[in-house]
């Protein structure tokens, strides 16, 4: 079979394709003949490494992607050969990430995909939908768990609502309930979140972007899903409404300065989302709700619903990265089952 390796960090010319053999399922695994692999930020950050050597002597690259069981270890049952899968963390703590043609991962890292969701939707779920699942879950007055109408009566900022991560909070909290406002920083993308399902839209870069989200809401949001919260702290402080909470998942090079009377005086909640910190029990909530959006046909992708799919084949998954890099909008996906 066909895989990408990389076995020193740097540039997206560190990956390279080479011949392998198909992997055997361990005990606990599961053998998935992958068809398509997500690409994620995370992915090009952890193949540029900022010191020191890779963990493993080859590294092949990326946590999400989808395809179809078609072996299984001894401890799994030789029912689920056969079953369409999303699969996610594939490259956490491991060698073997998503970007080849088969891969042999622990069988919870290998979930059920429904018949009417695509491969296209089931590579791009893992760490968007899990991390927005996360961001929508921290709130002492939220919810812990989403399922529809769970968020009913809360209203929701989801910063950049035309990122993957945006998109996937916008589509979970739409599904629970929830009124939904997205900022975004151009018309293209306003049509992006509104197309997949948000109520409001308002142009962060506009001086009266508060003004509007306070139109919306006079009493302010509840929750502010953030992946630039310095640039939005002026902002958020204006439109987060008393004992609100803010989930900061994303991370920029400036520090966070915040007043602290300004902060206290809304008795704000800021929760960092750190996904691969996230607890066994708080992802497997994520696993199950997301399962259960996917058996609502409440998510989806695909540029009539707000995020464009864009697709490498296997051997230019260098491409693929780098265009993850250069902030593609959509969803960038290599196609693993054609190798060239
Ligand atoms: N902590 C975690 O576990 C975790 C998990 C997933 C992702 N992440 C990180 O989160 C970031 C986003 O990931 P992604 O996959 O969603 O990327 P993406 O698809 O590129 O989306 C990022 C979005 O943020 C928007 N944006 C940038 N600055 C903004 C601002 N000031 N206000 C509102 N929107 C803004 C961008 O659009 P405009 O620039 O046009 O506004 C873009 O639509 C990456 O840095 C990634 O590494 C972290």
């Amino acid at each position: 079979m066909h895989a990408i390796i990389y076995t020193e960090f740097g540039e997206s010319n560190v990956l390279h394709l080479v011949e392998r053999e198909v992997p055997l399922p361990q005990p606990n695994e599961v053998l998935v003949q992958l068809h398509l692999s997500g690409v994620n930020p995370t992915d090009w950050k952890s193949r540029s490494g900022s010191s020191g050597k890779p963990a493993f002597p080859e590294i092949v690259p990326n946590q999400d992607g989808a395809g179809v069981i078609t072996a299984v270890g001894s401890a799994i049952s030789p029912e689920r050969v056969g079953e369409r899968v999303w699969v996610y963390e594939a490259q956490h703590n491991r060698a073997d990430g998503t970007a080849q043609e088969y891969i042999a991962i622990n069988a919870k890292n290998a979930v059920e995909l429904p018949e009417s969701a695509s491969f296209e939707l089931g590579a791009s779920l893992g760490v968007p939908a899990i991390t927005a699942h996360r961001c929508l879950t921290i709130g002492e007055s939220g919810p812990a768990r989403l399922e529809a109408g769970s968020m009913s009566g809360q209203t929701i900022l989801v910063a950049g609502g035309a990122g993957a991560v945006g998109h996937a909070a916008i589509e979970l909290a739409r599904w629970a309930g929830a009124t939904v406002i997205a900022t975004v920083s151009s018309d293209q993308k306003a049509q992006y979140a509104r197309s997949a399902g948000a109520h409001h839209v308002v142009n962060y870069r506009e001086d009266d972007a508060a003004e509007k989200i306070r139109s919306i809401e006079p009493g302010g949001v509840d929750l502010i899903v953030e992946v630039s919260s310095v640039t939005n702290l002026d902002l958020n402080t204006q439109i987060l409404r008393p004992s609100g909470a803010i989930a900061i998942y994303a991370s920029g090079s400036e520090p966070l300065s915040l007043e602290i009377r300004t902060m206290m005086r809304l008795n704000a909640r800021l929760q960092f989302v750190y996904l691969y910190l996230v607890d066994d029990q708080a992802k497997a909530a994520a696993i199950a709700d997301i399962s259960d959006a996917l058996d609502a046909e409440a998510l989806h992708v695909g540029e009539d619903y707000g995020l464009p799919l864009v697709y490498f084949p296997l051997s230019k998954t260098a491409e693929a990265h780098q265009s993850v890099e250069n902030h593609a909008v959509g969803k960038v996906l290599i196609n693993t089952i054609e190798a060239h």
